[in-house]
């Protein structure tokens, strides 16, 4: 049986994704996080979702002597999928130097760990935070990248680099570079989510929160230059993203790359405003959402959302959860939160 190595496993997109592993593939999965944006908890909802087996390690992928202990077992792993990084953009800005230390440390020490190892198969959380303030609408993978706007999306634009500049000096290693827009929701069963460390700073969870009365949502500027005047953003299911890199994987796994870097934007490709993000909320939850609109967030991108054309057609990749699915599976978990405090 061949093993994939994911790390940031016990995170949100990561266990999602060793779900979708478990539950699509035969590959065994070894997962490696050290907890610190997540909670081991997530172990267990994984296997009480799958009723399946899989090992994991604790390690900071940063101490690369440790890793490279801790990981011996699994040297002829046929793939990783490398989720493990820190993600707040307004965290990287206070602690910039965290963020390039978390996110390319750790990041370099998975490829040497793949380069020693010979592991020729390699998946890559990147984000649409790499465009910045794009020039067109919707983003294709060739639309020209900005300035990053933030640490957090600079260690990305290093480690996307890095990975091609590898990847041209070693033919055989293949590498996928998955650039998500913004994944929301949780697992239909509501059984697993985001485990929240800190205060979130995304829209959706600070919305359910807000829903239940422990938080309370400002909505960041109504006077954009856009169809309501709110910010519009590419939602996209954690679990629609987590397919991807099943495919993705076996992409690569199966010889079917045609070069051995391959970008794909994962997004709907439709652009939801902040309120149609409310709206579709309520509806599903049937609760009336307090809110107050505050002003402009500074560095918010009035609008951006996907073109995912590359990855329908080379991925064979169609997002099957609409925005009422979004909302709901995130409300579900919110209440299974609370309900479990
Ligand atoms: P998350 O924080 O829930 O998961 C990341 C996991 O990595 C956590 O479990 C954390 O404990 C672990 N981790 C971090 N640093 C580590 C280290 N040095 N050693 C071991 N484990 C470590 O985040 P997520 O939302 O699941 O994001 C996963 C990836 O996707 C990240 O690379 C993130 O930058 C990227 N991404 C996320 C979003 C989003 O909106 N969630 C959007 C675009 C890209
Ligand atoms: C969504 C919309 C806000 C909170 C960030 C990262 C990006 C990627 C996804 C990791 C915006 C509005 C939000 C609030 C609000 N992550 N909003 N009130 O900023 O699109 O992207 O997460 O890679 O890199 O930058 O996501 O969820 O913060 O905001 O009005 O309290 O909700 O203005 O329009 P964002 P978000």
């Amino acid at each position: 049986m061949q093993t994939i190595i994911v790390t940031g496993g016990a995170g949100y997109i990561g266990s999602h994704t060793i779900i979708e592993l478990l539950n699509k593939t035969n590959y065994h999965v070894v997962s490696v996080d050290n907890f610190s944006n997540s909670n081991p908890q997530a172990y267990e909802k994984i296997r009480s979702i799958t009723k399946k087996k899989f090992d994991t390690l604790e390690v900071d992928i940063c101490n690369e002597a440790l890793l490279n202990e801790k990981l011996a077992a699994f040297k002829n792993s046929a793939g990783i999928i490398h989720f493990a990084a820190f993600k707040s953009v307004p965290d990287s800005v206070a602690d910039p130097l965290m963020y390039y230390h978390n996110n390319n440390a750790s990041l370099l020490n998975m490829l040497r760990f793949a380069k020693n190892n010979q592991i020729r198969n390699f998946i890559f959380s990147s984000s649409c935070s790499v465009y910045g303030n794009a020039n067109e609408l919707p983003v294709t993978e060739e639309t020209p990248l900005k300035k990053a706007e933030s640490p957090y999306g600079h260690t990305k634009q290093i480690g996307e680099d890095m990975i091609a500049f590898f990847c041209k000096a070693n033919p055989n290693f293949n590498a996928v570079l998955l650039r998500y827009f913004n994944p929301v929701g949780a697992h239909m069963s509501g059984e697993i989510g985001e485990f929240p460390i800190t205060k979130p700073n995304n829209l959706l969870p600070i919305i359910t929160q807000t829903a239940l009365g422990i938080n309370s949502l400002t909505v960041f500027g109504n006077d954009y230059d856009t169809r309501d005047g709110y910010c519009i953003r590419d939602y996209v299911h954690v679990s629609d993203v987590a397919d991807a890199h099943v495919k993705a994987l076996n992409y690569v796994i199966e010889g079917k790359n045609k070069k051995n870097i391959s970008l794909y934007n994962l997004g709907t490709g439709n652009g939801v405003s902040v309120l149609e993000a409310i709206q579709s909320f309520e509806k599903v939850s049937g609760k009336k959402l307090i809110y107050t609109v505050g002003p402009r967030r500074d560095g918010d991108v009035i609008a951006v959302y996907a073109n995912n054309t590359l990855a329908k057609s080379e991925l064979h990749w169609v997002p099957q959860y609409s925005l009422d699915d979004m909302m709901l599976s995130a409300w579900k978990w919110q209440l299974n939160l609370e309900k479990n405090k």
